[in-house]
């Protein structure tokens, strides 16, 4: 049985996504649209937003924002509801990356990550759920990433801000589940987009952003809760996390040869 209510007609639906000037973001914003969703994109490029509002009409809204302002994401849900009179799906998929072994810490680049990555959502969090339970209805993704299954080397501060994500998608599931509204975790293994470019490492199983987004559409229309892919590899890493920690550093340390 599904964990949420599957989603998967996408007509006149009304669909948030953050992060949606590049990569992951911006090819789910594409495929809802071909699917008929209205869809509202937030980040901090305003020009590749109004690309898409050129491209899609007033089938998308453009609202430029920094995560990481919290009055900005709820006068952006605001304007939302104004304009469609409410809200079916938020995607929080804005995110950065700044790869960093231990001895490259720098608490400045660190405090940066955490505060996109994690109170990014944070700060869209509760105006959305106050609009969901209000409506009664609605659905909440979390973009998070198999790195915070568990730590690799390189993902240092990144892992830790994923692995927050993961914790505080299942509690939402909890808790807002029973009530009726959808929470989904996504964690995506390596998609090629401008944030994985800046890894000097092969990146095992590494798709395209526009399979990405036929991964997170077909985990919406399953009701998964989590959505993981490819799953050829992701599997392995959630094989992995089951070993003691003797074997989990060993075969981290040979798989990734760091
Ligand atoms: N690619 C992968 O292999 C992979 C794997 C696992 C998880 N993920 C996760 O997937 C999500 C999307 O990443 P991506 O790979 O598609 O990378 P991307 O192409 O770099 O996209 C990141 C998006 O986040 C936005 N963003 C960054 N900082 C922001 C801020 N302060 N405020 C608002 N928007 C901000 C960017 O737009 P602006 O720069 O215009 O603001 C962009 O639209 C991230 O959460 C990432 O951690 C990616």
């Amino acid at each position: 049985m599904s964990l949420n209510r599957p989603l998967r007609e996408w007509a006149g639906k009304r669909v948030w996504i953050t992060g949606a000037s590049s990569g992951i973001g911006a090819a789910v914003a594409r495929a809802l649209l071909e699917q008929g969703a209205r869809v509202a994109v937030s980040a901090r490029s305003a020009p590749e937003l109004e690309r898409m509002v050129a491209l899609h009409g007033d089938t998308v809204i453009a609202l430029p924002l920094d995560v990481t302002d919290a009055a900005a994401a709820d006068s952006a849900l605001q304007r939302i509801v104004a304009a469609w009179g409410g809200i079916d799906l938020v995607l929080f998929c804005a995110g950065t990356h700044q790869p960093a072994r231990a001895w490259e810490f720098d608490a400045g680049a660190a405090r940066r990550l955490v505060d996109v990555n994690l109170n990014g959502v944070l700060n869209g969090l509760p105006p959305v759920v106050r609009q969901m339970l209000q409506q009664q209805s609605g659905a909440i993704g979390i973009v998070s990433s198999v790195a915070g299954y568990g730590g690799l080397p390189t993902a240092l501060v990144y892992g830790a801000t994923k692995a927050a994500l993961i914790n505080l998608a299942e509690t939402l599931y909890l808790d807002l589940s029973p009530r009726g509204i959808g929470v989904f975790l996504v964690n995506p293994g390596f998609v090629k987009t401008p944030l994985t470019d800046r890894n000097q490492f092969h990146m095992p199983a590494l798709i395209g952003v526009d399979e990405a987004a036929r991964e997170i559409l077909a985990g919406l229309a399953r009701g998964r809760f989590e959505i993981h892919f490819p799953r050829r590899f992701t599997r392995w890493l959630k094989l992995l996390q089951l070993l003691p920690y003797r074997l989990y550093f060993a075969l981290v340390r040979r798989g990734t040869g760091l």
